[in-house]
């Protein structure tokens, strides 16, 4: 899979992509991320990059011409699956997003900031708006590490135990259970001795009444989807 990242702030954005599972992913070909600076395709000698909004009231508005230019020159390149935009006024992301962007090719990314971009962007450029929750952030470049993370560690191979990304809490609709590790017992805090009775199938269903019994009590309307 290959991200192109519009950002005026793409310092803001790499570090997450240089540890753990996105530094492998990378390392290992199955993701490729690019950055690109929109004050790079500025037009005049100022790099002018925003303006004040026509109808006047308080911020800034992203000019249109240099997100398009850069959107025209990656497209010249290859073609796109999405060319998403980062807002909080989206649709919110949630795993089948995460799951069904994990299948793309190629992808773009852009990073909003001050009050968000010229309507005629996000009417013409973009193929769909992903929000990643019901809050504001100063711009888009933290949620795009997030939408990031969220889908390339779903390439196949690019978490070491295939298995994993299927027990993620979200995945069956419900959230993970508890999990735990050595010591079993720790300052008299004991590890349910289920887990440590090597009996496979009754793991399995205690692993399930958990994950339910937290859903119920954590997230009651995740209940409603799983019947
Ligand atoms: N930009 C600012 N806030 C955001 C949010 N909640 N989700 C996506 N992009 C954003």
């Amino acid at each position: 899979m290959r991200i192109d990242i519009i950002t005026l702030f793409p310092e803001l954005l790499r570090s997450p992509f240089e540890e753990s599972i996105l530094k492998r992913a990378i390392k290992s070909k199955k993701a490729v991320i690019n950055f690109h600076t929109l004050r790079d395709y500025a037009y005049n000698k100022n790099k002018q990059v925003d303006d004040y909004p026509f109808g006047g009231g308080a911020g800034m508005v992203m000019k249109i011409e240099p997100i398009d230019l850069c959107i025209r020159q990656l497209k010249k390149e290859r073609t796109y699956d999405e060319v998403i935009y980062l807002t909080p006024d989206g649709e919110q992301l949630d795993q089948s997003i995460s799951n069904n962007l994990s299948t793309k090719k190629n992808l773009i990314i852009l990073c909003g900031h001050y009050k968000g971009v010229d309507q005629r962007v996000r009417d013409h450029l973009i193929t769909r708006e992903i929000s990643i929750g019901d809050f504001v952030l100063s711009g888009g470049e933290l949620a795009a590490a997030v939408l990031c993370d969220s889908i390339i560690r779903l390439i196949p191979g690019v978490l070491g135990d295939e298995s994993s990304a299927l027990t993620d809490s979200y995945q069956d609709g419900l959230l993970a259970p508890p999990i735990y590790t050595r010591p079993a017992n720790y300052k008299g805090w004991e590890v349910p001795k289920i887990l440590t009775s090597g009996n496979t199938p009754e793991i399995e269903k205690w692993r399930e009444s958990q994950a339910l019994e937290k859903t119920k009590k954590t997230r009651p309307d995740l209940m409603e989807d799983h019947g």
